[in-house]
């Protein structure tokens, strides 16, 4: 099968189209032929070996996937072949097949386009499980969004508005603020892409309490960003606030923890992946409770670029070089 590869640790530029041996379905297993295939930050890292799970050599990256079932194992029931599904993985994605465990693989109703499936599996399942169940966002709260306008970010704010709360978006750029606002941030600011002094910090703090005007606080911080950008953050935190730590594409900060007792407030760690393997029960009532909010038009996937598999490396390096608006697309086939 054809395949974008990481044959050697590196950036995008290592990645080459080949040939992979076609998976073949054990038992508990399905193999799916993939239709769309969602860019994540975790791509990557996992082609540079600085991801968490680091799939053996040669591999696929991709993570996030919509397709339909091409066979199944020997003992497999609860897919068919020819049945639509989505999934997220670690890796395999971006190739023509992918084999992944049958459980994990969920039925995709006729009316989610296989695209935006691709880019809602693992992106809206992190927003929604960290908002619902880690942050615990109530109607009429305030939540600001860190990287609003990228994959995860963007979903957090459609599902915050969903779920009745104040939407404040932090991004980088103007354009990155205007497809937050399209997708139902309440308002925004622009951040420097740069905090580099002290100073830089104080003045992002501010800024941060500024946005959240009249109070100055926010009930729930979402950051799939990190390094500097997470502790002036933080110092907008209300009183008994939840601050949720998704992702640190900006790298992983240190955070004094003289603020949480400050504030009375809890700091957050989200594992989605981690959470849908432990828990398929509660990780499939979600996946219903999104399906619910896509149906109802309530949320709407932003898909701003399309690159077929051959230039899949391109697709990563555009978001590696923080230009991503909302989703990228690999289609295949
Ligand atoms: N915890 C979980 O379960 C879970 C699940 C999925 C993803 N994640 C993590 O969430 C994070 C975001 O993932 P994503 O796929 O949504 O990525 P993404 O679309 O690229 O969004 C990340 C955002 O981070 C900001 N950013 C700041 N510094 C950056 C840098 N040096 N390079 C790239 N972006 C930078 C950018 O927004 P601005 O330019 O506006 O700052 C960008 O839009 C990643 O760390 C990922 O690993 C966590």
């Amino acid at each position: 099968m054809r395949a974008l590869i990481s044959k050697a640790k590196g950036g995008p530029d290592t990645l080459v189209v080949g040939e992979l041996p076609d998976p073949v379905a054990g038992p508990g297993e399905v193999v799916v032929a993939v239709k769309a295939c969602g860019v994540n930050f975790p791509d990557v890292l996992i082609i540079q070996d600085m991801y968490q799970r680091k799939p053996p050599r040669p591999f696929a990256p991709g993570a996030e996937i919509a397709g339909v079932v091409v066979s199944v194992g020997p003992d497999v029931t609860v897919r068919k072949v020819g049945e639509r599904v989505s999934a997220f993985s670690t890796s395999g994605g971006m190739a023509e097949r992918i084999l992944l465990r049958a459980a994990d693989a969920m039925p995709l109703p006729d009316w989610v386009s296989f695209e935006d499936a691709a880019a809602s599996a693992l992106t809206y399942g992190t927003s929604y499980h960290a908002l619902k169940d880690r942050g615990q966002l109530k109607a009429g709260e305030t939540l600001l969004v860190l990287g609003a306008g990228g994959g995860v970010g963007i979903a957090a704010v459609e599902i915050g508005k969903a779920m009745g709360a104040r939407v404040i978006a932090a991004v980088s750029s103007q354009d990155k603020l205007d497809v937050a606002l399209s997708h139902g941030a309440d308002h925004g600011f622009i951040y420097p892409r740069e905090i580099d002094s002290p100073e830089a910090s104080k003045k992002l703090a501010d800024a941060f309490k500024a946005a959240c005007a009249p109070q100055g606080t926010a009930d729930v911080i979402y950051d799939p960003v990190g390094g500097p950008y997470s502790e002036p953050a933080l110092r907008a935190a209300a009183w008994n606030g939840r601050f949720l730590v998704v992702g640190f594409p900006a790298g992983v900060a240190k955070i004094p923890l003289n603020l949480p007792l400050l504030k009375n407030c809890a700091i957050v760690g989200v594992a989605f992946g981690a959470f849908a393997i432990r828990d398929p029960a509660a990780a499939m009532v979600n996946h219903a409770a999104l399906m619910d909010l896509f149906r109802s038009g309530a949320l709407k996937p932003h898909i701003s670029a399309r690159f077929p598999l051959e230039r899949g490396a391109e697709a990563i390096q555009a978001l590696a070089d923080r230009k991503a608006l909302g989703k990228i697309i690999v289609t295949i086939g």
